[in-house]
């Protein structure tokens, strides 16, 4: 006897799997290329999503709309088996995982905030002062004075 999961009753055409999902059919099959999906084959070399995969594409999705890359998303799959739909315990260690990604992302973003706000926005674009341009002064602490190649405070 066949897993259920395999059972032509809980296979999706990839029609199916886009409707359920509320994207493209196209999009599924990009996905699908990434390998973040696993579809078996018909006797036409047609193929079919177990339904779990459903859950899957789901996190896809709730991937995109955090910004995760795609490429994670793939890793994290490795680490399930691609047998069964994610369990709770796995969207929950996903979950802490991105939250922790996001954590960092804001404090990146508070942090890019403060050097805008150390620019007095005058337009000098000065490499010794301008907090955009030498965020905590790193080219001075080199020691070398401000310098980047192809850059001069010096318009002539
Ligand atoms: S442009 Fe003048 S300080 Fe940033």
């Amino acid at each position: 006897m066949a897993d259920e999961h395999l059972r032509p009753t809980t296979l999706l055409t990839i029609g199916e799997l886009a409707a359920r999902a509320g994207i493209a059919t196209s999009a599924v099959r990009f996905y699908d290329k990434q390998g973040l999906l696993t579809s078996v084959r018909t006797a036409g070399n047609q193929r079919r999503y177990p339904r779990h995969t459903l859950r899957r594409l789901s996190i896809v999705l709730a991937a995109r709309r955090f910004g995760i890359p795609l490429e994670e998303v793939a890793e994290l799959f490795e680490a399930l088996p691609s047998d069964r739909m994610p369990s709770r315990r796995d969207w929950a260690r996903i979950a802490r995982l991105w939250h922790a990604r996001l954590e960092a992302r804001r404090r990146e973003i508070e942090q890019l905030e403060s050097e805008l706000t150390g620019c007095l926005g005058c337009g000098c674009l000065s490499l010794s002062t301008c907090t955009v341009l030498n965020p905590g002064d790193v080219l001075g602490a080199a020691g070398t004075g401000p310098l980047r190649l192809g850059w001069t405070d010096d318009p002539k």
